[in-house]
């Protein structure tokens, strides 16, 4: 069973991509895929300062730990600006440093994102990719996915309503189950 920490970029109560990543967590859980996820609060993280590593905030060092401990990172995230949102940026630039304890070295990692937008967070993505990159990550490069959102894609009880919508979700969550097992032998 893959800890697989869930990473949300947006910090509204009512996000749209809060919503699809507890819908995740639900379609996973019925499902009985091998996951277990940890949503993992950024917004008690400060804005990243460097002069803060000579008193360590324990907001950055329960984050810190919480990212070593996870077995795969998943961010689910929007798009603002045509790019990632502070306070996901924030939260992987407090991660990456001290820059010989970068916590997210070698971690398989995923994304997805929604917007009600047409191209649903594909620039943000296409950035996000670019700095896990940078951060030694191992992120899983196929299926993408881009969720236009409509207030329909979910049901009543937060689940994801459209069937196609569910299997393509879970066709997703089950390729990345496979990525977690390919690297597994890289970080022996
Ligand atoms: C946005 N939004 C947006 N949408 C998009 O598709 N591309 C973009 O570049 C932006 N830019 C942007 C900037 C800022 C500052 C905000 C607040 C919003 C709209 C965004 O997709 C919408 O507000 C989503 O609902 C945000 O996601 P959450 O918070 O609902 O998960």
């Amino acid at each position: 069973m893959a800890n697989i920490s869930l990473i949300v970029g947006s910090l509204r109560r009512e996000s749209i991509n809060l919503k699809i990543a507890k819908a995740l967590i639900k379609l996973a859980q019925q499902e009985n895929l091998p996951h277990q996820f940890n949503l993992v609060d950024i917004a008690n993280l400060p804005l990243y300062n460097e002069d803060l590593w000579e008193d360590i905030p324990e907001a950055v060092s329960q984050f810190k730990i919480t990212i070593k401990n996870t077995d795969a990172l998943l961010f689910v995230t929007p798009e603002y600006n045509r790019s990632v949102p502070s306070p996901l940026k924030n939260a992987l630039d407090w991660g990456s440093r001290p820059s010989d304890d970068n916590s997210w070295k070698h971690k398989p990692a995923a994304m997805l994102g929604a917007s009600p937008g047409q191209i649903g967070t594909a620039v943000a993505q296409s950035h996000l990719r670019s700095i896990l990159l940078t951060l030694n990550t191992r992120v899983m490069g196929q299926p993408e996915i881009y969720l236009k959102f409509e207030e329909s894609m979910l049901n009543d009880n937060n689940e994801i309503a459209s069937e196609r919508t569910r299997q393509f979700l879970l066709k997703f969550l089950n390729k990345f189950n496979e990525w977690i097992d390919d690297v597994k032998p890289l970080n022996a």
